[in-house]
């Protein structure tokens, strides 16, 4: 061990639990205006034990916001037109306000058709074309939460991004995507990169704000990173592991998050969030 100075560490389950309060007081205003209860759906396909876990803790932490969760869980097999057609009869439902659909499904399944079901004012979890579409044009949506958690740490830390150099590492629909749009719209300077990327550490030698969306345990290394770097690992790989090595990353990087606490409960309180908002919009109450 060396007595280096190491990095601010930024506290995702601090954050996440205020916003999950001032949800929670949303929830209540609704009750009390409408007479309804907030509600999710959680769609869980197959047996993959991790979105297990994840849905039951957004179901966990929906519950504690005062909102109703609906489960829905259909087995291994599940066919598209299956998934499809559970998923129209949840947007139908007046009594949803909210629809998740926990990724990855199984193979065969067609992710997008899924998503695409969904109707855009309950797609809380900002999985469709149209949200997508909506957050890279900055209009109002409800924005995937995973970037949409990462933006508001950015802030709660006073990140400067206007003019900043920022590296996103990882193209994925529902994070390295909308986090770059995200970024560019607050004026940062943006690289995106992913697996085909040629000389990735020099890349993000450059990043004044480095995300870290891979899906490779520890694969960013500390001395990849311009010094002073703030350094976002949304990574969450078995074992609790992030996407950056953090021992050597927060020795180098000047704010980082940790793998727990940080990015993670960002997500879910996004995610609760949302719902309390698709639900004042669908029953007509400002909150
Ligand atoms: N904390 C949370 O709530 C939360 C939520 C969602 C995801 N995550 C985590 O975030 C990470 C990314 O998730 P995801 O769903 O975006 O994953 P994904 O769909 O697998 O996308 C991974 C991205 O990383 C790129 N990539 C893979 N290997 C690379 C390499 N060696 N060099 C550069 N880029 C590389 C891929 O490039 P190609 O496009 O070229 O294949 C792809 O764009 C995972 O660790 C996941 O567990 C966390």
């Amino acid at each position: 061990m060396t007595d280096e100075p190491r990095a601010i560490l930024m506290n995702g389950t601090a954050l996440a639990a205020r916003m999950l309060a001032a949800a929670a007081q949303k929830v209540r205003l609704i009750v009390e205006r409408t007479g309804q209860i907030p509600t999710l759906a959680t769609v869980l396909v197959g047996d993959n034990a991790a979105s297990a876990v994840y849905v039951r803790m957004k179901r966990r932490r929906c519950e504690q916001a005062g909102m109703r969760s609906v489960r829905v869980e259909l087995p291994h097999g599940t066919s598209t037109a299956q998934l499809v057609a559970e998923i129209v009869r949840l947007g139908e439902d007046p009594s949803v306000h909210g629809i998740l659909v926990q990724h990855p499904v199984p193979a065969p399944i067609d992710r997008r058709a899924a998503f695409e079901a969904i109707p855009v004012a309950k797609d809380v979890d900002g999985v469709t074309s149209t949200t997508l579409g909506r957050t890279i044009l900055g209009m109002p949506a409800f924005a995937s939460c995973t970037p949409a958690g990462i933006m508001k740490l950015l802030a709660e830390y006073r990140v400067p991004l206007d003019g900043a150099d920022a590296v996103v590492v990882g193209r994925s629909p529902i994070l390295g995507r909308p986090m770059a749009s995200m970024l560019i719209n607050a004026h940062a300077t943006v690289t995106l990169c992913h697996s085909r990327t040629r000389e990735l550490p020099s890349i993000i030698a450059r990043a004044d704000v480095l995300i870290a969306a891979v899906g490779q345990p520890r694969y960013i290394q500390g001395d990849w990173l311009k010094p002073g770097a703030v350094v976002i690992d949304a990574g969450y790989n078995p074992g609790n592991v992030g996407d950056v090595d953090f021992e050597s990353a927060s020795r180098r990087a000047s704010m980082i998050t940790p793998v727990p606490g940080g990015v993670g409960p960002m997500t879910i309180a996004v995610l609760i969030d949302h719902t309390a908002d698709a639900a004042a919009q669908q029953l007509n109450v400002e909150v």
